[in-house]
């Protein structure tokens, strides 16, 4: 059997779609398959490549670590400098009362933890979160999921979870003195790229305010610079009580985190002991690798330059068939009539003389996600939207 014969065999399936190209190398933007075919990369492991795939120093990080130490014990016993020294680097571009870092191994996990420790700090248990969000596929992650479809198959599932109108004021009359947390993406990724209002977001941080709950922001997807600022919350002027990372945190390699002030956290280490554990959480080789990809996103300005590769997108991708153009940095859903219109284009850019990466979004599969590597330049962004013209019909 051939490697494609195995995977299909062999490997749990998640659709009957996969992408299914074996790729042999990544680098930069570039990916390659085992048949020599090279691939522009416009969704960067879904938000994970921030600095590129295998940046030479993200490489050199995890091979020093590896002369050092792997797996020593369980999280949060040991003092591994990586982790240390990766805390205090985030924490140092966060707010200050964002300084506890709870390392996990992926971004549902960290979610998890996250929703405990509101449950744990507040007394309460109703959790709210918003329609057409996306959280992960654990099972508290998949409760506060905002769709039904992907939820069903699944229950029971927890209790006293409230699924709210997203950007809607209304809403907001549901946060009460009940309410243990918020969870909210401040931009709806998988919906297509979607941008709530700055009054809205305001909002719901004073509706939080008022009733004692604790707003937690899922910046698993929006971190790391993708939409133009480091986290997407300094667009909105408001600061989370919890936030959550995952994906480019890790710079290539499984990481996620919950962070919020240590007096918050002390609560997951007393009655009970030990209240939220994991073995391999934050471990060496991923932390090493995350804060030299943080590191690169720092000395390379890459954030900086987000807008203008957004700008120069968005100059590029205009067409008839293209129905409408949604971003936040280099966030972008390119909307077109019809999932199977997206699908044949998708399909098609896989498969020509010059070849890109796309796919769509979860809860909007008739937009094309565009989400590259923050290090793309302008010729490779150039190229790509050519690629995607190509697959237009005229
Ligand atoms: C906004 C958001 N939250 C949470 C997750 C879950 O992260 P993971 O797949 O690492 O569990 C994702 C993953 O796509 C995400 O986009």
């Amino acid at each position: 059997m051939n490697q494609r014969q195995l995977f299909l065999q062999h490997v749990a399936q998640t659709s009957s779609t996969p992408i299914a190209l074996e790729i042999e190398r990544a680098e930069g933007a570039r990916l390659w398959d085992a048949q020599g075919n090279e691939y522009i990369d416009l969704i960067a492991g879904i938000s994970v490549c921030n600095v590129g795939h295998r940046h030479p120093k993200v490489i050199r990080a995890i091979k020093k670590q590896l002369d050092h130490y792997l797996h020593v014990m369980v999280y949060g016993e040991m003092i591994e400098t990586p982790q240390v020294q990766y805390a205090k680097l985030i924490s140092s571009h966060l707010p200050a009362h964002l300084n506890a870092v709870y390392f996990t191994n992926s971004g549902a996990e960290a979610v998890e933890g996250a929703m405990k420790l509101a449950k744990r700090v507040t007394g309460r248990a109703q959790m709210i979160s918003f329609n057409k969000s996306y959280h992960g596929s654990t099972q508290g992650a998949l409760s506060i999921m905002g769709d039904e479809y992907w939820r069903n198959a699944f229950r029971p599932l927890l209790p006293g979870i409230l699924h709210l109108d997203y950007d809607s004021f209304e809403s907001l009359n549901e946060i009460t003195s009940q309410t243990a947390c918020v969870i909210a993406e401040p931009i709806q990724a998988e919906r297509g790229v979607y941008t709530p209002s700055n009054e809205w977001m305001k909002a719901l941080r004073r509706k939080c305010d008022e009733t004692g709950t604790l707003l937690i922001l899922d910046e698993i997807q929006t971190g790391f610079g993708r939409t133009g600022t480091m986290w997407a919350f300094e667009q909105f002027a408001i600061v989370p009580d919890i936030i959550v990372l995952g994906k480019a945190l890790g710079g290539g390699m499984p990481l996620g985190a919950f962070i919020a002030d240590r007096k918050l956290m002390g609560m997951l280490a007393e009655n009970p002991v030990l209240g939220h554990i994991t073995t391999f959480g934050g471990h060496p080789v991923c932390c090493a690798a995350g804060m030299a990809s943080m590191k690169v996103l720092l000395k390379e300005k890459l954030v900086q330059q987000v807008h203008a590769k957004e700008f120069f997108f968005r100059e590029l991708l205009r067409h008839p068939e293209i129905q409408s153009f949604r971003s936040r940095g280099l966030l972008i859903a390119v909307e077109f009539a019809s999932e199977e219109v997206t699908k044949r284009i998708v399909q098609m850019a896989l498969q020509g003389q010059d070849r890109i990466l796309t796919d769509w979004f979860l809860f909007a599969p008739h937009c094309m996600r565009i989400a590259p590597p923050l290090s793309i330049t302008q010729k490779e962004i150039k190229k790509a939207c050519q690629v995607i013209l190509s697959c237009l019909k005229n």
